[in-house]
C-alpha cells in the first residue's frame, strides 16, 4: 500500500522502491510499532477524537496482527514501504473504515521516533540483564580467588603481585560502569515523542502526557521539531555498546594471552575453543578472538551514525532511516558477545599453581623490598638503588630476591635483617595492601560486599 498515493501519478519504479523501503529491517520492531499504536488510539478515544467503538476495533485488529506475526501466519511482504505502512495496511484490510482513523494526529516521523525509542529502551533492559549475569559470574570467581596470587602487569611486564580476585575485580568495575551508563541513557531518553506529528505537532487536542504515561515514559518531549529529528539516544547507546565491546575485547585479549603455551594461566573449556584443521596439537581460543574482533563493527556503527547525523538540518530527514540496520547489528553483536563471553568465563579453569609460580619469578616483590628499607629509615630513592643492585645480583645468578642469604642482603645494605623474608613474601606483599581498592584480602572482601549489594539492587 502507498500511504502517499494521492499526490502521485507515476507508478513507483521498482528500483526506487527497493532503495527507499525499510520494511526488510524495521520489521524488527513490529511489537513496538503496535504497542505505540495501541497507546495512541487509546489516547485518541479518551480525547473523543475517535469513538470507543473504533478504538476497540483498532486494538483488537492490532492485537490480531501481533498474534499472527508471532505465530508466523503473517509475512512481511515487500510491497509495503516500512513497518508502519505494513501494520496500517493490514489493519485496514482486517477491520476496514475504523482502521483508517488510527493515523489521526500522527505522522510516521513521530511514529518512527517512538518505535526506535521503545526498541532501544527494551534492548537496554536486555543488555543490562546480560551484564548482570556476567557480573554474577565474575563475583563468583572473585570470591573463590582471594588468595590466588598472580603477577600484576604494567607494559605487559610483571610489576607487582596481585590476586586473581583483584584482577577480575577490575573488569567488574568496567561492567558496573557500563550498567550505569545504560541507566543514564535510559533516563535521558525516556520522554515520549508521540504527538509531535511530522514536525510541528498537531491541531487535534491530543493528551501527550497520557500517551507518554501509557508507554512508561516520564512525560512528553517538549519540542516537536527536535522530537522527530533527535537520534542522540541512539548515538549514546552505540557509544555505551562500544565501551562494552571495548571492555570485552580487553578481557578477551587477556584470556588469549593467558591461554598461550607461554603463560598457561588458564585452560579453556572444550566447548569454547576449537581445534585446527591441520595442526593436531592446537586448541584455539576462537570465541575470545571473535569477541575481540567483533568490537570493530560496533565502533563502526557508532562512527556511521555520527556521520549520518552530522549536518542534518531540522527536522526529519530520510537519512535517519540509516540509523536502524547498524544499531540492530551493534545490539545483536554485543548481546551475542556478552552471552558467549559469560559462558566462556564461567567454564574456564584458572591454573592457580601456574599463576603463583609465575608471580614468584620476575622480582615483583622489589617494591616491597624497597619499602622495607624505607620503613627502617632509608630514603626511598636510596632504597630504590639498593634493591636495583640486588636485582642485578640475582639476575646474574638466576635466582629471586627471596633466595638471597641474609649475608648477601647485608653485603649491599646492612639495614636488612632476618625479618626481610617475611616482609617480601608474596603473602605479605599482597595482604599488606589493604587500603580500599588494593588486592589485600581484607580490602577485597569489603569491595565484594559492595558489589554483591549493588547486584541485588
Ligand atoms: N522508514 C522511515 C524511517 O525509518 C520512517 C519514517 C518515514 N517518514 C517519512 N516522512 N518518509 O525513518
Amino acid at each position: 500500500m502507498k500511504l502517499w498515493g494521492g499526490r502521485f501519478t507515476k507508478e513507483e519504479n521498482q528500483l526506487v522502491h527497493n532503495f527507499n523501503e525499510s520494511l526488510s529491517f524495521d520489521q524488527k520492531f513490529y511489537r513496538q510499532d503496535i504497542e505505540g499504536s495501541i497507546a495512541h488510539v487509546t489516547m485518541l478515544a479518551k480525547q473523543g477524537i475517535v469513538s470507543e467503538q473504533d478504538k476497540e476495533q483498532i486494538i483488537a485488529g492490532l492485537n490480531g496482527i501481533l498474534a499472527d506475526v508471532e505465530a508466523g501466519k503473517l509475512e512481511f511482504t515487500r510491497e509495503h514501504e516500512d513497518i508502519h505502512s505494513f501494520v496500517e495496511a493490514n489493519l485496514i484490510a482486517r477491520i476496514g473504515e475504523a482502521g483508517k482513523r488510527l493515523h489521526t494526529g500522527r505522522s510516521r516521523n513521530d511514529q518512527v521516533a517512538l518505535d526506535m525509542k521503545l526498541f532501544c529502551r527494551d534492548e537496554i533492559e536486555e543488555i543490562d540483564r546480560l551484564l548482570k549475569t556476567l557480573l554474577e559470574e565474575l563475583l563468583k570467581i572473585m570470591k573463590e580467588n582471594l588468595d590466588t596470587y598472580m603477577p600484576g602487569f604494567t607494559h605487559l611486564q610483571k610489576a607487582q603481585p596481585v590476586t586473581l580476585s583483584h584482577h577480575i575485580g577490575a573488569y567488574a568495575e568496567m561492567f558496573f560502569r557500563d550498567r550505569g551508563r545504560l541507566r543514564d541513557i535510559r533516563e535521558r531518553m525516556n520522554y515520549c515523542p508521540l504527538g509531535s506529528g511530522a514536525l510541528a505537532g498537531t491541531t487535534y487536542p491530543l493528551d501527550r502526557d497520557y500517551s507518554a504515561r501509557l508507554l512508561g515514559f516520564y512525560g512528553p518531549t517538549l519540542n516537536s521539531m527536535d522530537s522527530v529529528a533527535d537520534r542522540d539516544y541512539v548515538v549514546e547507546l552505540l557509544c555505551g555498546l562500544s565501551l562494552i565491546a571495548m571492555h570485552l575485547s580487553r578481557f578477551s585479549e587477556e584470556i588469549i594471552i593467558w591461554n598461550t603455551n607461554e603463560y598457561q594461566f588458564v585452560e579453556l573449556d572444550d566447548a569454547y575453543s576449537t581445534g585446527s584443521s591441520i595442526m593436531p596439537q592446537k586448541k584455539n581460543p576462537d570465541i575470545a578472538e571473535l569477541v575481540r574482533g567483533k568490537t570493530g563493527r560496533v565502533y563502526g556503527a557508532l562512527m556511521s551514525l555520527l556521520t549520518t547525523m552530522k549536518g542534518l538540518p531540522l527536522a526529519y530527514n530520510k537519512d535517519m532511516q540509516e540509523d536502524k540496520e547498524l544499531t540492530f547489528d551493534a545490539i545483536d553483536t554485543v548481546k551475542g558477545c556478552l552471552a558467549l563471553f559469560t559462558g566462556m568465563i564461567s567454564t574456564i579453569v584458572f591454573r592457580k599453581d601456574v599463576m603463583e609460580a609465575s608471580a614468584k619469578k620476575g622480582f615483583i616483590n622489589a617494591t616491597d623490598a624497597a619499602d622495607y628499607l624505607v620503613n627502617r629509615g632509608v630514603p626511598f630513592r636510596d632504597a630504590h638503588g639498593i634493591v636495583g643492585q640486588l636485582v642485578l645480583y640475582c639476575l646474574e645468578r638466576g635466582i629471586g630476591l627471596d633466595d638471597l642469604t641474609l649475608e648477601e642482603f647485608r653485603k649491599i645494605s646492612p639495614v636488612f635483617d632476618s625479618d626481610v623474608y617475611e616482609a617480601i613474601s608474596m603473602k605479605t606483599c599482597v595482604e599488606k595492601r589493604m587500603i580500599v581498592g588494593a588486592p589485600g584480602r581484607e580490602a577485597m572482601e569489603k569491595v565484594i560486599e559492595i558489589y554483591k549489594k549493588r547486584l541485588d539492587e
